[in-house]
């Protein structure tokens, strides 16, 4: 099973499950970026689950402490530990989106589980979906109206702005936006149908449920 549960952190079984899933839509050769990896326990799911030929960057400030969960300290030495028969896993130290990042790499796809509040989130989203590939898929963990507010209305007011679908697994707080996937129709058919594996896992939110969690947010301003 390419994910491992004896490594702490935030991702229940079905989310590793669903990133397994996500990361068969990698290309070959792609390359991915992980925003906020703690211990490094769906960064593992990740890095075991894309094509052997891809990268996975890891991003998060290390060391950090969840004193509310009881989990401490997850340094960067832990993660490198728990990564350590992850080769294809580069840790980057620092607070996402002000990291060193060549302006002109792009990435396949983008996963943020970091800060999960305004304006930070919000930086996370714009500053990644920009440097996204024209087929690159942007989503992240915590869409969750009552306990990530903040999460739910940037990744919906970027979806809304960038014209990018908004989908969200079944029984599950990952949300991805998908800027197209065209250009794989006729060159690799291992991505397109697992693009359409991923999609029939996923709902999309209707007009009428987004304008509900509009008007909640805009009584929350
Ligand atoms: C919810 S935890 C991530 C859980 C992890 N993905 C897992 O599988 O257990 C959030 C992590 O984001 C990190 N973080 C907070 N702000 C960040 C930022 N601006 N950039 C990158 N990481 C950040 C924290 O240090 C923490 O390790």
């Amino acid at each position: 099973m390419p994910y491992r549960e004896d490594i702490p952190g935030y991702m229940p079984k079905k989310d590793l499950e669903i990133i397994e899933t996500l990361a068969g839509c990698l290309p070959d050769n792609g390359c991915m970026v992980e925003v906020g990896s703690y211990f490094g326990r769906s960064s593992w799911a990740w890095a075991k689950s894309v094509p052997n030929s891809c990268m996975v960057y890891c991003i998060d400030p290390w060391p950090h402490s969840d004193l509310v969960q009881g989990i401490f300290d997850a340094s960067l030495d832990d993660f490198k530990s728990y990564l350590k028969d992850c080769p294809n896993v580069i840790p980057i130290q620092g607070l996402s989106p002000h990291v060193p990042w060549d302006e002109n790499r792009l990435v396949d796809l983008v996963f943020i589980d970091g800060n999960h509040f305004s304006p930070h989130v919000n930086n996370d989203l714009k500053f990644w979906s920009k440097r996204l590939t024209s087929a690159g898929i942007l989503c992240g963990h915590d869409f969750n109206p009552n306990r990530y507010p903040d999460v739910c209305e940037a990744v919906i007011k970027l979806s809304q702005e960038l014209k990018w679908p908004l989908r969200i697994f079944t029984d599950s707080t990952i949300w991805y936006l998908e800027r197209n996937r065209e250009e794989f129709s006729f060159n690799n058919r291992r991505v397109v149908s697992q693009r359409l594996i991923v999609e029939s896992m996923c709902w999309q939110p209707n007009e009428a449920q987004l304008e509900v969690l509009r008007q909640v947010y805009q009584k929350h301003v």
